[in-house]
């Protein structure tokens, strides 16, 4: 695919371009190194053990956890929701999810409630414009009394950036354990999932992290020991069953080492630059967004205040099919979004979106002006 023709506008799905390290990093571990960690004692197999530990302590960093042993290392966030939902949860509990919340929350707590393992309740922000109040959370959680809160910290439909401090405040407050979405947040706001004391987070490396797709993660908290999702290799030999400890216990089967070396790099390159400063620069390019497309008679689903948003924005317009948007976009000026649920059904049901769907435009480290020039023009020429 030609570089020039075409303006990646769709960083919430999968980021791309990635800093150059990151094929550059990659490269070289195929080329000179391609171990397996944890398999062996040679040199090879202990630098890419070395490198898994590389990941862990990078993607510690970015998340403010000052414990690299308490992230354990996956295919994403999906495997780590699943991992958290199925690992913790115990027959007879209660779960409070926000109804925000992506598929990969949404369908194993789904599961977990049709087969009557755990009592589902489900909440959500006052209006698809508004994160959530802590107050009414505070009021909800004293009504339900669940044992666990589900909720994602930026919601991939709406761009909401949700109080995380505040809102695990009040689940601790009612000994409620705090499970974190952070895949759309991860790389892309400041995190100090530690000083927040959420209890356990999904993350993932290919979006925001500037990863390769394939990688990601769980942070759980000290006390927070989840029943391996899976078991394999890994550990002792001899052991009938997976370590103890974490993060060990939930990382079975040959480690991704080529693409966790893609994320350390890619993690790398966000922590030069500052997660800060790149958010700041991304913000003046959604308020530009948000402009073009209030001009273009656009209706916006989630905040208008660029300060409650991360960097995407999906909308409808009034009597156009989001679907057929989309592909006009990409057709009439190599301009890629996506369209459709985007995989949260719940969060398009609060914007009214549910039968719609909606164009979602979500920006990242290397959009520049001149690309929302091009959707300016491309989405004027459109809809004239
Ligand atoms: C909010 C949210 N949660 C979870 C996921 C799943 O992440 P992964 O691709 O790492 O499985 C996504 C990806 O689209 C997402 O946007």
């Amino acid at each position: 695919m030609s570089e020039s023709r075409y303006i990646y506008l769709d960083n919430s799905a999968t980021s791309w371009p990635k800093p150059p390290a990151v094929a550059e990093a990659m490269t070289r571990f195929l080329d000179e190194e391609g171990g397996s960690a944890g398999r062996g004692s040679h040199t090879r197999a202990i630098h890419a053990a070395a490198s898994v530990f590389a990941a862990r302590e990078a993607a510690a960093r970015l998340l403010g956890v000052t414990r690299p042993q308490r992230i354990c290392l996956g295919p994403g966030a999906t495997w780590a929701l699943n991992q958290a939902l199925y690992g913790l949860l115990k027959p007879g509990d209660r779960v409070l999810a926000c109804v925000t919340n992506h598929n990969a929350v949404r369908r194993p707590l789904l599961d977990l409630a049709r087969r009557r393992v755990i009592e589902l309740d489900w909440f959500a922000p006052p209006d698809h414009t508004r994160p959530h109040e802590p107050a009414e959370l505070d009021r909800l959680l004293g009504e339900k009394q669940p044992r666990m809160l589900c909720l994602n910290h930026v919601s991939n439909v709406l761009g909401t950036v949700q109080p995380l401090a505040e809102l695990t405040a009040a689940a601790h407050a009612h000994g409620v354990l705090v499970l974190a979405d952070v895949a759309q947040a991860s790389g892309v706001v400041p995190l100090e999932l530690e000083r927040w004391g959420v209890d356990a987070a999904a993350f993932t490396g290919h979006k925001g992290m500037l990863g390769p797709q394939g990688t990601g993660g769980l942070y759980a908290a000290p006390g927070v020991e989840p029943i391996p999702l899976m078991r394999g290799g890994g550990g002792t030999a001899i052991a009938d069953d997976m370590p103890e400890k974490l993060p060990e216990r939930l990382e079975c089967g040959t480690y991704n080492v080529v693409g966790l070396v893609g994320l350390t790099a890619g993690i790398g390159w966000l922590l030069d630059r500052g997660v800060e400063d790149l958010h700041r620069r991304k913000t003046r390019l959604l308020e530009r967004l948000l402009a073009i497309l209030e001009k273009n008679g656009a209706r916006l689903l989630g905040p208008p205040e660029v300060e409650k948003r991360a960097p995407l924005a999906a909308f409808t317009v009034p009597d156009r099919d989001a679907n057929r948007l989309a592909a006009d976009l990409e057709e009439h000026g190599g301009i890629q979004v996506r369209s459709g649920l985007h995989c949260a059904p719940g969060a398009h049901e609060l914007a009214g979106t549910r039968e719609s769907g909606a164009v979602r435009v979500s920006l990242g480290a290397f959009n520049t002006e001149g690309d929302l020039d091009a959707l300016d023009r491309t989405l004027g020429e459109i809809l004239a």
